[in-house]
């Protein structure tokens, strides 16, 4: 049996009505969750205050956790290729993540990245709910099975979502359409495999169809 852990959420944490900016500040105190006390720091957000395009990870990395930045790691770089395939610049992005702290394992001087829980998940959504008020996004592209956990508000599997254009669940706001792609870490993983070119190009045609969507 696991022990019980304290975990009440990160409501209690997050301003009302606040801007990005300052949620981002607030949520260096959060302690919704266990996962702040061994990771470095908090990692937010990265893009404009208000955004048409919203893209959501899975939870820091690494080099994320150490720099205090999303996707600043390999996994960030090999998405910042595809965007820029998909004829997406960059900065006009709102990147963020379903959990906002690192959750790692480590085996000796190395630390690996552990899947987030369902716990954490729903632990840390008040964030990002506050970020999607905030932020005012008209499409959310998840990356991965645990961003589109947190966004639906379901369990939800890439494989069969990929692809389809969903409602996002009202307490994210009336109106936002909601797509899922692959990690772009599962993506990295293939590099070297047969599969490989085709992931990434699945990857930046999500993109693309998620942008498509923007302005509609
Ligand atoms: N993977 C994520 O899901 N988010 C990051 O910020 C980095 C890697
Ligand atoms: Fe708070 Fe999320 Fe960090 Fe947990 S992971 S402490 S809920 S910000």
């Amino acid at each position: 049996m696991s022990e019980q852990i304290e975990r009440p959420g990160a409501a209690a944490w997050v301003p009302a009505r606040a801007d990005a900016g300052r949620l981002r500040a607030a949520a260096a105190e959060c302690r919704g969750c266990e996962l702040w006390h061994d990771a470095t720091q908090v990692v937010f957000s990265a893009g404009p205050a208000s955004a048409p395009l919203m893209l959501v990870g899975e939870q820091p990395g690494d080099r994320e956790d150490l720099e205090g930045r999303p996707f600043v790691g390999p996994a960030g770089r090999l998405l910042a290729d595809a965007v820029t395939e998909a004829g997406i610049d960059r900065k006009s992005l709102y990147v963020t993540n379903a959990v906002k702290h690192f959750r790692f394992e480590e085996r000796g001087q190395r630390r690996i990245h552990k899947t987030p829980g369902v716990g954490h998940v729903v632990a840390c959504h008040p964030w990002l709910e506050a970020e999607v008020a905030a932020v005012a996004p008209q499409v959310i592209l998840c990356l991965g099975a645990t961003a589109a956990r947190s966004v639906l508000g379901r369990p939800a599997s890439v494989t069969k979502e990929r692809g389809r254009v969903l409602d996002a669940p009202a307490a994210l706001g009336p109106g936002v359409k909601v797509l899922v792609t692959n990690h772009p870490s599962a993506v990295l993983r293939m590099r070297g495999e047969a599969g490989f070119d085709d992931a990434l190009a699945g990857l930046v045609a999500d993109l693309r169809l998620a942008a498509s969507h923007v302005g509609e």
